[in-house]
């Protein structure tokens, strides 16, 4: 079978994409996409999705995605391949243990709750934009030991790089522009550390000591380490935590499922991993590296494929009833939203600690809540599906206030 187009244009009603991708997966577990500016195989079937991701000697990850094949920038260590892969997974690997992460929690909270309460005091939010893109941002600069006060700069150039235009269509040139800014911005951060000489215990002022096999790494080759890393977690974590909320706004059941757990101090781990399932937000891709048959497809050296996890994730292959949100499933399911194979998501500790922090500190503080009156939230789909803006009120009104046709 084939497609002439995968994604929707521009933005549109929350649930379509995943419905789509579950009428798509009845009938095939790979599909030709002709587009008129590119072609490419898409891959909707769990087990296959995991068998090629884990392969990376038939599917090469020098490219990511169909949409860019060329980008100005070699991000690293995603668009590499073993043995190279395997020497920066190594390097960076210990930045990211849970145990390092966890070392940042104190912080996050006191962010949480800084944020959640100013937002509480007004009644209304856009939680987009007053929460889920600033969260993740405040995590990059503590991560990275930048001084929180760079926070507008920031959001300003992921904003360009990373945010849809107000019709949810993206302007390459647009997205360029943020990518340099940041860019310019790790180069000056790389060589003042270099001058400065020394290596505090940050990642970014120890990045100027890292060697890969006894050789120095070069600032260029830094930097794209960097932009990487910036880009990785900010729109991933953000939009997570968008259709998350966009779901318990909309699911009252689910909402005081989570509140309760939230005000008991239960544990949040399985309510965040049904969430990371279910709305999986990044789309990846692959070269393949040789000639090979799938499902009586040939696919061929150099054509790209992607994989849009949300349609491998919604498969019950991977759980039984996977086309819908059971809080209470258990955190084991091996979802696919971080990926799999060796370029498994390397901030899956960090992002999951972020998810935790955010769902619990909102439903401490505001534990009732609905969408806005009028409020019809767009998705839009791109390398990463997000919500163009979630605008809730209702803050603390008895249940029987809320707005009816909500679930
Ligand atoms: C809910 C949030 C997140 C999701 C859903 C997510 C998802 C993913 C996925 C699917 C991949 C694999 C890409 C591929 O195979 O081509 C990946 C890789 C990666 N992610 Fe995440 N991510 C999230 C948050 C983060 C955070 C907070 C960071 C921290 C900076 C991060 C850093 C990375 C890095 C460095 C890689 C590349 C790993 C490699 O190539 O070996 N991610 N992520």
């Amino acid at each position: 079978m084939s497609l002439t187009e995968h994604r929707m244009v521009g933005a549109g009603p929350v649930e379509d994409a995943g419905r789509r991708f579950d009428d798509l997966r009845g009938e095939h577990t790979i599909v030709k996409v002709e587009e008129p500016e590119r072609a490419y195989w898409m891959v909707l079937g769990h087990d296959l999705t995991r068998e090629c991701l884990q392969n990376p000697s038939a599917f090469s990850s020098d490219v990511i995605t169909p949409l860019n094949q060329d980008p100005p920038f070699k991000m690293i260590p995603i668009q590499l391949d073993p043995p190279e892969h395997t020497r920066w997974r190594r390097l960076l690997a210990r930045y990211f243990s849970p145990r390092q992460m966890a070392l940042l929690r104190p912080r996050l909270e006191q962010r949480t709750r800084e944020l959640v309460a100013e937002i509480k005091q007004k009644g209304e939010c856009d939680y987009v934009s007053e929460f889920a893109l600033q969260f993740p941002t405040v995590v990059f600069l503590e991560m990275m030991g930048l001084p929180v006060d760079e926070l507008p700069r920031f959001l300003e150039w992921e904003k360009l790089a990373l945010a849809p235009s107000a019709d949810g269509t993206f302007d390459a040139d647009r997205q360029a522009a943020g990518i340099l800014s940041v860019v310019g911005y790790f180069q000056a951060a790389i060589a003042r550390t270099r001058d400065g000489g020394e290596h505090g215990d940050e990642l970014l002022s120890q990045t100027t000591a890292w060697e890969l096999d006894g050789v120095p790494i070069s600032d260029d080759v830094l930097v794209n380490c960097c932009l990487l890393l910036f880009l990785a977690g900010l729109d991933t974590v953000a939009m997570s935590l968008a259709f998350a909320m966009y779901h318990l706004a909309t699911h009252d059941a689910d909402r005081e499922h989570v509140a309760a757990v939230a005000a008991a101090g239960g544990s949040m781990d399985e309510i965040v991993e049904e969430m990371l399932r279910f709305y999986a937000v990044p789309e990846i891709g692959r070269k393949v590296v040789h000639d090979m048959e799938i499902d009586c497809h040939r696919l061929r050296a150099g054509e790209l494929v992607l994989f849009p996890l949300v349609a491998g994730n919604r498969d019950d292959a991977l759980v039984a009833g996977a086309d819908h949100v059971d809080l209470r499933r258990g955190r084991t399911t091996p979802h696919l939203a971080f990926g799999g194979g060796p370029h498994r998501c390397l901030g899956s500790h960090l992002a999951r600690i972020e998810m935790n922090i955010a769902l619990r500190g909102w439903h401490e503080a505001v534990p009732v809540y609905r969408l806005a009156h009028g409020a019809t939230p767009r998705a839009y789909w791109s390398n990463v599906h997000g919500l163009m803006e979630l605008r809730l009120s209702g803050f603390g009104e008895a249940c029987s206030e809320r707005r009816e046709g909500a679930g």
